[in-house]
Formats: structure tokens, sequence, C-alpha cells
């Protein structure tokens, strides 16, 4: 994402037949597809096409896909020096009973703040605690959500020099109702010592906290407070929930940790990878300044090269290059920042002899990860270092790594790239008819160059796309159906941005929006499963005549369907126009079967509807068996798409008469 600099580029919208018209008279259409599926008329869409983009952005991470739960785990978001903002941490009692404060007191280096609790009242004497006690809370990322037989593990650091009676507790946001408790009783903690325990949930409460509270006066010391669900995608720490939404759209590739995340509106708040590697509770956490909130870096380097791996996509690896949003680094001196990076490749790819292999080996991954592929900063193609600053990178990735893929930020889709590069970025933030329209953005592309990873895409127009239409979703649909077409010099697309928790919304729309219990997908989530099939599979050659004011846009694939290991035809059509077309679809070269044959539709009532927490399904795919009228032959049928919609045909093909020929 780029906060400041705006889209990256605008290209001229060539109308040529079907470019938008919305919106449209309520007329219904005729049109005609003729898809021609012998072989020399088909050609390979690659395998990476269609992957994601995950920014921490939106609190899509921290408070997000990351489990934790406790919000400033380390008390280190209100900065090194001391007094500092707690929050969210907040104080149960009042100051007469107790004070809470920090001081740098931690036993760990690189984050060495620490709370410090003083209590004043205690279970006898001149001032009595409360029954209930006094301390502290955390309502985690507004609000944690505690499930009832689920279990919860609490790790944290404590120190104090008097025998210590603390009550652990996940309440309500009240603290009136107790979900679980556990007593931390110990005589000698004089030193620094780390404590583990595990809930086990009583209730249900997406709206939880934690609570530490005592009734006994002195001085207690609390440092990197964890509350982690036992139960996280096979125990790495991934909410189970999104992590689904990703897995289900098939991604491809995973485009990690950002955009301008990457960046920072000032260097020094730009991610560095050494600081998000090896045990949690060492890690420094940094503020992220384009997005506005601290991040404690549980979802590190390591965690984003384990999530591309459990998802079966290809990492693809965007870092910074001593370049920020307000702040370059002249070329002269950025040696130092090409070696952090070398070693961050030497840690993904690296045999676990090498320097930062072992380290990878040592936190559990001894095999290296499969990294293909880098971006060299992120919507930089304008600064002035960029150019001197992405060559000396380049050079040195490719003495080291000559295998690994490289990407440039300045957009080579309407003019050669004045700079070697294996890929170029793509970024393009627009309203509904242009994205439509869209759809011939690479017709006139160089085929000799560089390929494009158009590795951001959304409507953005808040009159069109709202915080998730489904007008917005065929706006992109049509577009996405041009990058099938241009498949031999896109080799990458990816929505952004993912992830919305609904609690910070930095930025509208978003693919996948949560709250700490909750999960659903915008319209654009769902239009990107009619692209699932895409990857690695034959793109038909496919011509669709219509009158010039009708607003439909198709496609052809076969894909192989590893289910029944059959092969499918699939026919993808956007109508963005308000009347309903009856399409006469006539196809050469495959003979297809009907049955078990299925249409998947994308529509809803009215163009602007969106999904929500309450009805999270009003604009989603909906499956049924085919109705079409097949030609008795198997080689032509007529459908009917409704206005706005979204629709995909799979039909079965008699494996025989793939590629057979014209006949
Ligand atoms: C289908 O494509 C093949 C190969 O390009 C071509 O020879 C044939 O004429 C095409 N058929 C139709 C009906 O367009
Ligand atoms: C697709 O078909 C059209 C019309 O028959 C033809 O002009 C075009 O060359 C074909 N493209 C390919 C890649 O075969
Ligand atoms: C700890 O405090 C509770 C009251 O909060 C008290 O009932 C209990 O006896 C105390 N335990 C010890 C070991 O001091
Ligand atoms: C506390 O740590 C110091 C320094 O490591 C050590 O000398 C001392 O024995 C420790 N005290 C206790 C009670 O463990
Ligand atoms: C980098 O520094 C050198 C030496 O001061 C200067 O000549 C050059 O213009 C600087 N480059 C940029 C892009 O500012």
């Amino acid at each position: 994402m780029g906060s400041s600099r705006g889209p990256c580029s605008v290209l001229l919208c060539i109308l040529v037949g079907f470019c938008a018209f919305y919106p449209s008279s309520a007329t219904d259409f005729t049109a005609q597809l003729f898809v021609n599926a012998t072989k020399d008329s088909t050609t390979t869409i690659p395998d990476t096409l269609f992957g994601i983009f995950f920014e921490e952005i939106n609190h899509a991470g921290a408070g997000g896909l990351w489990a934790e739960l406790v919000d400033n785990r380390g008390f280190e978001a209100g900065g090194q020096a001391t007094p500092s903002d707690i929050a969210p941490w907040f104080i149960l009692g009042d100051e007469t009973l107790l004070v809470l404060s920090t001081d740098r007191s931690s036993c760990f280096e690189h984050n060495k703040v620490a709370l410090r609790m003083e209590v004043f009242c205690d279970s006898k004497g001149p001032i009595i605690c409360p029954a209930e006690g006094v301390g502290v809370y955390n309502p985690g990322f507004w609000g944690m959500n505690i499930e009832q037989g689920m279990n919860y593990k609490l790790i944290l650091y404590l120190r104090s020099y008097n025998p210590i009676n603390v009550s652990a507790s996940l309440t309500d946001s009240t603290g009136s109702q107790t979900l679980a408790t556990v007593k931390i009783i110990a005589s000698s903690v004089s030193n620094w010592t780390r404590m583990e325990f595990l809930f086990a949930a009583e209730a249900t409460n997406p709206n939880s906290r934690l609570q530490l509270t005592t009734t006994q006066s002195g001085v207690i010391w609390f440092d990197q407070v964890s509350l982690m669900p036992v139960d996280t995608y096979k125990g790495r720490g991934f909410r189970n929930d999104l992590f689904k939404m990703l897995a289900d759209i098939k991604p491809a590739f995973l485009r990690f940790p950002g955009g301008c995340f990457i960046e920072g509106n000032r260097l020094p708040n730009a991610v560095r990878w050494k600081d998000t590697i090896g045990p949690w509770e060492e890690r420094p956490g940094h503020y992220g300044d384009v997005w506005d909130y601290w991040t404690d870096d549980g979802l590190g380097h390591l965690e984003f090269l384990q999530l591309a791996e459990d998802l079966g996509a290809l990492p693809i690896w965007v870092f910074n290059n001593a370049i920020s949003l307000h702040g370059e680094v002249n070329t002269s001196i950025i040696l130092p920042f090409i070696h952090e990076i070398l070693d961050g490749l030497e840690f993904a790819k690296g045999d676990a002899s090498s320097t930062w292999g072992s380290v990878r080996a040592s936190l559990g991954h001894p095999e290296p990860f499969d990294l293909r592929y880098v971006a060299i900063g992120n919507e930089e193609c304008q600064m002035k270092s960029y150019r001197g600053n992405y060559l000396r990178f380049y050079d040195a990735i490719k003495h080291f790594y000559p295998d690994i893929q490289i990407i440039s930020n300045c957009d080579g889709s309407s003019q050669k790239l004045d700079h070697p590069a294996d890929m170029y970025d793509y970024h393009i933030y627009t309203d509904a008819n242009t994205m439509f329209s869209k759809y011939h953005a690479f017709d006139y592309s160089a085929r000799d160059g560089p390929k494009a990873f158009v590795s951001e895409y959304a409507v953005t127009k808040k009159e069109d796309a709202g915080t998730g239409s489904l007008l917005a979703a065929l706006a992109e649909a049509g577009f996405l159906l041009g990058l099938e077409r241009n498949s031999d010099i896109v080799e990458m697309a990816s929505y952004a941005p993912l992830f919305v928790n609904t609690h910070d919304r930095r930025w509208n729309p978003d693919a996948i929006v949560f709250n700490s219990a909750q999960v659903y997908g915008t319209p654009s989530y769902w239009m990107q499963q009619f692209f699932v099939e895409s990857n690695g599979a034959s793109l038909l050659n496919s011509t669709l005549q219509a009158s010039s004011t009708t607003s439909v846009l198709a496609s052809a694939i076969i894909w192989k369907n590893t289910d029944d290991a059959e092969y499918y035809l699939r026919l993808k059509f956007v109508n963005f126009g308000s009347g309903t077309v009856s399409l006469k679809i006539t196809i050469n070269g495959v003979k297809i079967n009907t049955k078990s044959s299925t249409v998947t539709t994308l529509t809803s009532n009215n163009v602007l509807d969106e999904n929500s927490f309450d009805k999270p399904a009003k604009v989603a795919p909906v499956k049924a068996p085919l109705t079409a009228d097949v030609d008795a032959d198997g080689k032509g049928m007529v459908v009917t798409l409704s206005q706005h919609s979204l629709t995909s045909i799979d039909v079965l093909t008699y494996p025989d008469s793939l590629y057979a020929g014209t006949s």
C-alpha cells in the first residue's frame, strides 16, 4: 500500500469492444461466445498467477492472523523513555491503593521496559484491599475471544522482593464474570522468573480481558505477558479461522510483509527482519509509523516464511532498500543495508551449516525455505535514490543468488525499464469503471521485457466500493479476466489489502473482515475464489460477439480437478451491466458432458450490496447444477447471465475429446 503517493501509474484505457458502461439501461441483450479448445489455440497460465499480499495494516497481523491476545505484552509500546504510556493496560483499583509505572529493569536486553506495580493495601493492617484485589488488566485488541472448553497459555515474567500471591484471570470486559483463573504463588522471585500457566475457559466471551490482581502489599515487576490460544493452526500461532480464509483461496504466492510497512514514514520505523526472529520475549517490537500502531513482531520473518510454506504458497519478500516515505539513504553509504538483506536471504535459503541458515535451523526449520522472489522496495520508482540503491541491491543479490527473481518498483507495462529486473511491480487503485476497462491494461505491453507482478489491485473509490461492494468485485473480476488473457506477460497478481480488523479500518475496502471472534469475506474475497483454478490451467482462445453496449467479459480455461482427476472446462463471465444477457456458447475442440456440471454465481439485488458480520454471505458464490440447454452434440449451450453478476460454469469434458483438433 502507498499512503501518500497515490496509485503508481495511470494507463490509457483503450476502449475496444466492452469497456465499462455502468450504469446502463435495463434492456436485455444477446451475445455469442466462441471457445476454441483445439490444442494450438491454448496457452498455459502461470502456476503463480493468483496469490495474496499480506501487509501489517489494519491490525492484519498484530490483533489479527497472529493469535497473541495481549496487546503491548512487553510494555514497550509507549517507547523507551519512562514514564511511559502502558495502554491498553489499565489500572484495577484506585491510586490510593496502587501505582502502576514503568522502569527499565527488564531482564531482556532489547526491550528493557517493564511494569512496576506497587500495592499499598493488604489483607490486614490499616489499608485493606477490596476482596476482588487490585492490579492491572489488558483487554487485548478490542477484547479477547475466550471460548468455553478451549485452553489458553499464559506466559509471563515477574520479580518481587517479597513472596507473591497474584490471581491471573480471564474475565468479561467489566471484570464481573470470571471465565478462568489461576493462582500465581511464589516465595522467592527476587530475580526475574518465567512462569507458565494453562487456563481452561469455563465460559465464552468474545470481549474478554486478562487481569492480574493481588490483595497483598508490596512491589511486583511484570514483563512479557503473553496469552495465546493453544489451538492455533498446527500450533504455529496463526488464528485458525483467518488462516482458513487464506487457505481456501489456494494462494500461489504470499507477498509480505508490506507495503509501506516495510518503508516506514521515517527509516528508523521500517521493519528490520533481524529484530523479528528468535524467542518472542527478546524481540524489541516496533512502531509501524505509516499505519500508526505498535507491533510486538510475534509475526516475524520466520513466521511469514512458515505461513507461506503452510499455505503451499511461494514466499515473496519485500524488503526495505534504505528508503522510507520521507527519507533516503545516499547510495554511497547503503552497504550495511545490503548486508542486512543478504543475511535475510541466507536465513531463508542457506543450508543449516551457513551462518544464518544455522540460526534458522536452531529455530526449528532446518530445511531451507523455497524463497525465489524478492521485491526491492515498495512504490519507490520516483524516489531520487531508487535506481542507485536498486542497482546495488540487484548486483549483490544476483552475485550470491543468481536464481532469485528480482522485482522492480518501476512500471514496465507502458515503457521499457531503464534497469535490469525479472519482474516489475504494478499497483492499481481506482474506480469501478476504470478497473473494468483495465481488462485491456496489458494488451499492448511489450512481450519481450520483464513480466508484470500486479501486486496490489482494488477498486477504492468510496462511492463504488464502500467497505467492499459487489460492484467493486465485478470490476476487479473484469480486470483479472484481462490478466488471464495476458498471462504470457503477467506472472502474478494479488488483491490489497488482505485483512481488516473492524476496530482499525485504515484502508477501505479489504478482502477479509474480522474482529476478535468473527470473520467474513467481502465480495472481492469471494470473487477471487472464481480464479482459484486458473493457476497452471490451459487458457483457451475465446471470442465474444455482442453489441457494443453490452458490458460482458468472458474467459475459458481447462483445469484438472485433483479430487476426481477429471478435466473441466470453466467458463467465466462478468456481466457488468444492468441488463440480463442471453449468451449462446459454441465450443470447438472439446466435447462436454453436462453430468455433474455446475454453475456458480456471485450477484445480489443491489450492485452496492456488501457483506457484514450479521449477513456474511449476502454477496457470496451460489453453486447449483447446470440447467442450461446443451446442444445434442455437446458443443454448445445457451445460458442467461443475470445483471451485475460474476458467473462460472464448470463442465466436465470427455477426456478423449480433449485437444482433439478441429472437427
Ligand atoms: C481454432 O484454433 C485453431 C488453432 O489456432 C485454428 O486452426 C482453428 O481455425 C480455430 N477454429 C475456430 C473455429 O476458430
Ligand atoms: C484467437 O482467435 C481469434 C479469432 O479467431 C484470432 O484472431 C486469434 O489469433 C486467436 N488467438 C490465438 C492465440 O490463437
Ligand atoms: C492468597 O490470597 C488469597 C486471597 O486472595 C488467600 O485466600 C490465600 O490464602 C492466599 N494464599 C497464600 C498462599 O498466601
Ligand atoms: C539471582 O541472580 C544472581 C545473578 O545471576 C545470582 O547470583 C543469584 O543467586 C540469584 N538469586 C536467586 C535467589 O536465584
Ligand atoms: C549522494 O551523495 C553524493 C556525495 O555527497 C552526492 O554527490 C549525490 O548527489 C548524492 N546522491 C543523491 C541521490 O542525493
